[in-house]
């Protein structure tokens, strides 16, 4: 038996996730969700699915968070990754853990290539590609980076040897997620970083940028159905391996099976990008329906994007991924600019302000 906890299972991203563990019906797995939300705890109490656990409560509330960790033999984290009280609160939960059972406990961790940013202001493209087996350069990236003081924590507790660590790093999400959470209505179907830049776009009447829009970044489906592949004329729907969702299941199965094969704590960061992308072909998409594109001023940052300093420079960043240790587990991502243009055009397209 292992017990399981997941930390921000019904948002954007956590939903798909959450979902693959329930559509899993492993018996061997209990699993337990902190929902800060009861109206979505009740919705996911009325399915009554066997084997998950529901706590209300915020993962700011520390004493319910150490405990939860400390009964958890892995424990997903996919809240807030510039939260460093949760993450505080959680690496206390998996000390206690590891003091209680003298067995390690693994850490999965939702963080993003946020951390990247080159604070280009969209002048340039940057030639700089950053690979998650280069350890050298990962570790170039200073403290003060948007969400590395977590994900230095998270390394020093791994260092420590009392747990075992895993940092996953999306580019910017893109799609529809699936899954039983999605079916039911009980996560965020959109995300709020990208609907919140196509919101601010709309309200002023003006396709938002910083600079020229020169700045890449990586990007990464959320979740998807099958995809479908010809083969000898038969149509096959193969099983997806290219999602967020389908790496933190890879990751977490390789984990289980041989975890003394797979990187953890400094060696373990890895990054999930299907392409980069030049942000001017999202300005693009966007001005054809919010408005002749106009640069941001900080007044409308601090306006659109209040008390969020890394995500207003996110959109004018430079944060290209290379997926090398991701790809080494079998994660194989397909879907590439092209995809991602589609899934804003047909969200901006239906936008309604
Ligand atoms: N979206 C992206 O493109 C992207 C890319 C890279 C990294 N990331 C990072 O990945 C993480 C998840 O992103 P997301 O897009 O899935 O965000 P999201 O849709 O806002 O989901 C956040 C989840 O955390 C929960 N949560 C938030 N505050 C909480 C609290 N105080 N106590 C307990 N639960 C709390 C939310 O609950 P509710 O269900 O009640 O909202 C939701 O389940 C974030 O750290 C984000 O920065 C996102």
């Amino acid at each position: 038996m292992k017990n399981i906890l997941f930390i921000g299972g019904t948002g954007y991203i956590g939903g798909p996730i959450l979902s693959r563990f329930i559509e899993r019906e492993d018996p061997n797995l209990t699993l337990t969700a902190l929902v800060r939300s009861p109206e979505k705890a009740e919705k996911l109490r009325k399915l009554d699915l066997r084997g998950l656990n529901l706590v209300i409560g915020s993962h700011n509330d520390a004493t319910l968070v150490e405990r939860l960790v400390s009964e958890a033999d892995i424990v997903f984290s996919l809240a807030d990754c510039d939260d460093l009280q949760a993450a505080e609160s959680i690496l206390r939960g998996l000390k206690r853990r590891f003091n209680a059972t003298h067995v390690k406990p693994i850490l999965i961790h939702m963080s993003g290539t946020g951390c990247l940013g080159d604070r280009a202001q969209g002048a340039f493209s940057s030639e700089t590609v950053y690979n998650d087996l280069d350890i050298a350069q990962i570790e170039t990236l200073p403290a003060t980076q948007p969400h590395r003081n977590v994900d230095l924590a998270i390394v020093e507790a791994d260092n420590q040897g009392y747990t075992d660590t895993y940092i996953v790093l999306p580019g910017l999400v893109f799609g529809t997620p699936h899954g039983i959470l999605a079916r039911e209505a009980v996560q965020n179907p959109t995300n709020l970083a990208l609907t919140g830049f196509i919101r601010a776009s709309f309200t002023r009447g003006a396709a938002g940028l910083h600079g020229e829009a020169k700045n890449m970044i990586a990007v990464a489906d959320v979740t998807e159905g099958q995809h479908r592949i010809l083969v000898l004329c038969v149509m096959i729907h193969a099983r997806n391996v290219y999602t967020v969702a389908d790496l933190v299941n890879i990751l977490y199965d390789s984990v289980v099976a041989n975890s003394a094969q797979i990187g953890h704590g400094r060696n373990g960061y890895y990054f999930v990008s299907s392409a980069d992308v030049v942000f001017e072909k999202l300005v693009d998409v966007i001005e054809s329906r919010a408005g002749k594109r106009r640069a941001f001023t900080q007044e409308e940052l601090d306006l659109y994007f209040p008390n969020q300093p890394s995500l207003q420079s996110f959109f004018g960043d430079n944060g290209r991924a290379d997926s090398a240790r991701s790809r080494a587990l079998g994660w194989k991502p397909v879907k590439a600019t092209e995809e991602f243009l589609v899934a804003l055009r047909d969200e901006v397209e239906h936008w309604q302000l």
